[in-house]
């Protein structure tokens, strides 16, 4: 099995800022509210005509050049997304069309918040076992087309955004280990109920407001430390390391508690922990996708240094990473 790594990044938010002050405007809460109880102080929005494909295609560009590889060696696209521009055709084929990427096969991904690592996960095993020799895979989304913003308990947590990463053979280090996981018994705490074959849009179906994130906060939040902490000790396990080895740990950017108690858990000190979440709180599949990108940046990752990355989602469904960059 040939290694496998990630040989360039990239990520795009849209302009529009949205504050806490904003949203106190608009619902019942508080900058202190949201602050204390998620560590979010602003998110991004889309501009109106601004589309998933719109962002996945800005961040995929960024990632190609980083990588230094033309749209028209890419073997393989995956996206990662809960809100794709349409049922079908998938965000990925619309990325193909507007980068020229014509080699390219094509699927999205649906596994929530964890899809960006189930994308690299699918992208490893194609390149690893042979078939491909690289994959661009993305975490995108538009949460703010299925927030309810009427909904406290939803609307503050969510935002906008994209990250793409390139994947490709490499000669060391790479991805050391994945891992991936779901629980399908917990798919009631976190849903958008309508707009599919089980209750398609109608008029009650919006007048209920089916179409937006329905969530159990608190129960979630439980799970989410101990599913993140499963994970990511799991990745640690696998590739033979201990947590101290850990250069930097890049979590899901759901909430600061969830991710602080995990970290507490894994003995993960607070500055090897990457943070983006008061800038573009919760963006789903894009959300380690994005952090990662802006890590490599802003220069918290040098070559050699251990990164892991570890999420949870909707489904429920999780996954961890541990790669040399
Ligand atoms: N502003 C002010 N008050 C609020 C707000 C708000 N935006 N939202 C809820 N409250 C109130 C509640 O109504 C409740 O009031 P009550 O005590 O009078 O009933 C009180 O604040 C406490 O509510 P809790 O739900 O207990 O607050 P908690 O501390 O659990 O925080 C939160 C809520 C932030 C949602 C937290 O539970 C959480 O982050 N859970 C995990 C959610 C998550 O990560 N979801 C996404 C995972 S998957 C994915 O990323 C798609």
């Amino acid at each position: 099995m040939r290694k496998v790594g990630i040989i360039g990044t990239g990520e795009y938010f849209p302009k529009k800022v949205l504050t806490n002050f904003d949203l106190s405007q608009m619902v019942d809460t508080s900058d202190e509210w949201i602050t204390t109880r998620t560590g979010i102080k602003e998110r991004r929005i889309v501009a109106k005509n601004e589309a998933t494909s719109d962002l996945a295609i800005k961040a995929s560009r960024e990632a190609l050049v980083d990588a230094g590889l033309k749209p028209g060696e890419i073997d393989l696209i995956i996206v990662a997304t809960t809100t794709p521009d349409m049922p079908f055709p998938s965000v990925a084929c619309l990325v193909q069309r507007a980068i020229e990427a014509p080699r390219a096969a094509c699927f999205d991904v649906q596994a929530a918040c964890a899809g960006f690592i189930y994308g690299i996960g699918i992208a490893q095993q194609f390149i690893a076992g042979g078939v491909y020799n690289n994959a661009l895979v993305i975490g995108a989304e538009v949460l703010s087309s299925i927030t309810d913003w009427k909904d406290r308990n939803t609307c503050v947590l969510f935002g906008d955004g994209a990250g793409a990463c390139v994947l490709a053979a490499v000669k060391s280090g790479g991805i050391l280990a994945t891992y991936l996981g779901s629980d399908g018994s917990n798919a009631d705490l976190l849903m958008v109920p309508a707009g599919g074959s089980r209750q398609p849009a109608s008029h009650e179906t919006v007048n209920k407001r089916l179409h937006y994130i329905k969530m159990r906060g608190n129960e979630l939040f439980k799970l989410a430390v101990n599913i993140m902490t499963k994970a990511a000790a799991e990745v640690i396990k696998k590739a033979n390391l201990k947590s101290e080895d850990i250069d930097l740990f890049i979590p899901h950017q759901a909430n600061i508690r969830i991710i602080q108690l995990v970290a507490k858990k894994l003995k993960i000190p607070e500055n090897k922990i990457y943070l983006n979440i008061d800038k573009y709180g919760n963006t789903s599949s894009a959300s380690t996708a994005t952090a990662l990108c802006e890590a490599v940046k802003v220069g918290r990752i040098k070559r050699g240094d251990l990164v892991l990355l570890d999420t949870f989602g909707a489904g429920l469904v999780w996954g961890a990473c541990l790669i040399k960059w």
